[in-house]
């Protein structure tokens, strides 16, 4: 069997699949087809996907298990499996975690096993605004010299989910620091700057703004002229791709070959909702 249709998005990465009727079960031989697609292309894009979220659970769970975001109070109640990334507020309350990935990152890079994919789903979105873009860090450590591909290729960098705290978030009342409890469950985790993507085989640069914050071995002094240099280059505009997002569109990434970033350019009190899921992943190697 072969998936009906895939057309490549960009150059830099993403395709849109259709022609699948993802409310169904696939089978093991489509799974299978749309882990490679997806790990070739970085990005899948399923259009019309008036998925329920029993549906959206079940479609992503047949790329493998799910989990539930550390902070608990973003998921979407009755279905720990869903993160609502949400700025819409009922009974003054917001119903999701807002300014959600508003810089370049790769989800759960700063846990033992990141997230090997996620799939985001559109529910809401204002008319003008709120793109989201993905970056192909294949393409990013493919540019890079030789010599700073064997420099990078054995090290290893630290990323700590409360960067992002302590940076973006930090002038947000929305997004207060995290407790002891979401603190201990998240310490500083040590990731290899360049990673083998499981199904491809392909080399990945592995570190992102969000979360990277040092080279392991290496006093800040040093290191964060490398980072820097290496988040620039990783967002040059030939690795980008930027989706214009419609009601019911369904965007399955994969975080071993990408980083993304939600821009943060709409009304504010336009309601933007999406819900997604995330696949469980491996130790990066
Ligand atoms: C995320 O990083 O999961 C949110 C992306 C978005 O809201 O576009």
């Amino acid at each position: 069997m072969t998936i009906a249709s895939i057309r490549r998005l960009s150059p830099a990465c993403g395709a849109e699949v259709s022609g699948l009727d993802i409310t169904q079960p696939l089978g093991a031989d489509r799974v299978q087809e749309l882990h490679q697609a997806l790990g070739e292309n970085g990005i899948l894009l399923f259009r019309d996907a008036r998925l329920s979220p029993e549906q959206h659970i079940a479609f992503s769970r047949q790329f493998g298990p799910l989990e539930a975001h550390v902070v608990g109070d973003f998921n979407l109640p009755g279905h720990p499996e869903i993160f609502v990334v949400s700025n819409v507020k009922e009974e003054g309350k917001i119903k999701g975690a807002v300014y959600a990935g508003q810089y370049w990152h790769s989800d759960l890079s700063y846990m033992p096993k990141p997230s090997m994919g996620s799939l985001l789903l559109c529910h809401e979105m204002p008319k003008i605004g709120g793109d989201t873009m993905w970056a192909n860090m294949y393409q990013a450590y493919n540019a890079l010299s030789d010599v700073m591909k064997n420099f990078i290729g054995g090290l290893n960098a630290v990323h700590d989910y409360s960067n992002a705290y302590d940076t973006y978030f930090a002038h947000l009342k929305e997004r207060p620091p995290l407790t002891p409890e979401q603190r201990a469950k998240t310490p500083p985790v040590e990731q290899p700057m360049v990673r083998t993507h499981s199904v491809t085989g392909k080399k990945a640069l592995y570190v992102n703004p969000g979360f990277t914050t040092g080279i392991v071995g290496m006093p800040r002094e040093e290191s964060q002229p490398i980072l820097d240099f290496l988040f620039r280059h990783s967002t040059r505009p030939e690795f980008i791709y930027r989706h214009q997002w419609r009601p019911h569109d369904l965007i399955f990434w994969d975080n071993r070959c990408t980083m993304h970033y939600a821009l943060a350019d709409y009304d504010f009190s336009v309601r933007r909702h999406m819900h997604r899921t995330t696949i469980a992943g491996d130790v990066p190697y």
